[in-house]
């Protein structure tokens, strides 16, 4: 357990005897710390709970659209989130996040992932520079080869920027089983930063494969699609959260999933996505308080599989 670990569950052994001793009624306070984990290859922390943008950031021109995002971020960051994740596939978000992050003063207190799209070396320098415009940002903090497009060349490039400065890290995503066996090759060369990867109850291929090798490479580990895509709150609707969840501090499903998620070791920090700022605040809470040992991960599992 590192510093950080041992700190959140001091943090969490002072709540739970509060919460006993009746002082606390809820027993993981909104300001109580999230929990950080450590990127294996340089030992920086980083919040375990983070803001994907896919499809919710998409909304250039819609003025709705643009508050709430505006108010989910504005959430994010107050309540100590850092780590948001953008593609150049996804619409209008990079400019969306860029501009909300500006004008919302926050730029420093986040930590930038995106992705590069395309193939052939040219034209991933001209869009990874263009995402680094529309993000606003002078060095990018994680830059990923989306769906492993492009992969050789893009990472040789980018092996030339973080030299240069320009990217802090490098990594290549994935979304679906079927590629894992080629994601697999990549990670197992073991100079990879991050693998960004879809992992949850509902899709859990990867906890036999990729995720002790991401563990064995010192590879961090983002996690996309925590919800499915949003489909594991189908399978529960209208089910009451079972009363035991509050022993690891759950108080709504979503938590419950991305505690699951982030019981395993492997995992760095999930990215659900969301513009939603009540939704934004109950995913951070799942950055609170203990973690699911393997003993509750198990019996989450076994009550999801018998709903
Ligand atoms: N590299 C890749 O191939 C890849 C692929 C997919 C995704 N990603 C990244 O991973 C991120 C997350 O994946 P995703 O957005 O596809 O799926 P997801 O995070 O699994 O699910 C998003 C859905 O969950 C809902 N949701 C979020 N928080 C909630 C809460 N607390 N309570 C109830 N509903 C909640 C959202 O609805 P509301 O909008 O109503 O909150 C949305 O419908 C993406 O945004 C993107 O950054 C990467």
């Amino acid at each position: 357990m590192d510093r950080n670990r041992r700190a959140s569950r001091r943090t969490w052994l002072k709540a739970a005897t509060l919460a006993a001793a009746g002082v606390m009624t809820r027993a993981f306070a909104a300001d109580a710390p999230l929990e950080t984990r450590r990127i294996p290859k340089s030992g920086e922390a980083i919040p375990v709970v983070g803001l994907g943008t896919w499809q919710v950031f998409d909304v250039a021109g819609n003025a709705t659209g643009l508050a709430e995002a505006r108010d989910a971020l504005a959430r994010f960051v107050a309540l100590g989130g850092r780590v948001v994740d953008s593609s150049p596939m996804y619409g209008s978000s990079e400019a969306v996040l860029g501009d909300l992050a500006a004008s919302l003063g926050v730029q420093d207190r986040l930590w930038v992932a995106t992705k590069v799209w395309t193939t052939g070396r040219e034209a991933g320098i001209r869009q990874m520079e263009d995402s680094m415009a529309k993000l606003r940002v002078a060095r990018l903090d994680l830059m990923q080869v989306h769906n492993l497009v492009g992969a050789d060349r893009h990472l040789a490039t980018l092996a030339d920027w973080k030299k240069a400065g320009r990217v802090r890290y490098v990594g290549v995503t994935h979304y679906h089983a079927g590629a894992y066996a080629d994601v697999e090759r990549y990670v197992a060369k073991g100079d990879l930063d991050f693998l960004q990867i879809n992992y949850s109850l509902a899709e859990r291929e990867a906890a036999k494969r990729l995720l002790p090798l991401a563990a064995e490479t010192r590879t961090a580990v983002l996690v996309n699609r925590p919800f499915a895509e949003g489909a594991l709150f189908s399978r529960v609707k209208g089910r009451p959260l079972p009363p035991w969840a509050a022993e690891i501090g759950c108080t709504s499903w979503a938590q419950l999933f991305l505690k699951w998620i982030l019981g395993d070791p492997a995992v760095t920090c999930a990215i659900p996505g969301t513009r939603n700022a009540r939704h934004v605040e109950d995913n951070l809470g799942a950055g609170r308080g203990p973690m699911p040992d393997a003993t509750m991960r198990k019996r989450i599992e076994a009550h999801l599989d018998g709903l």
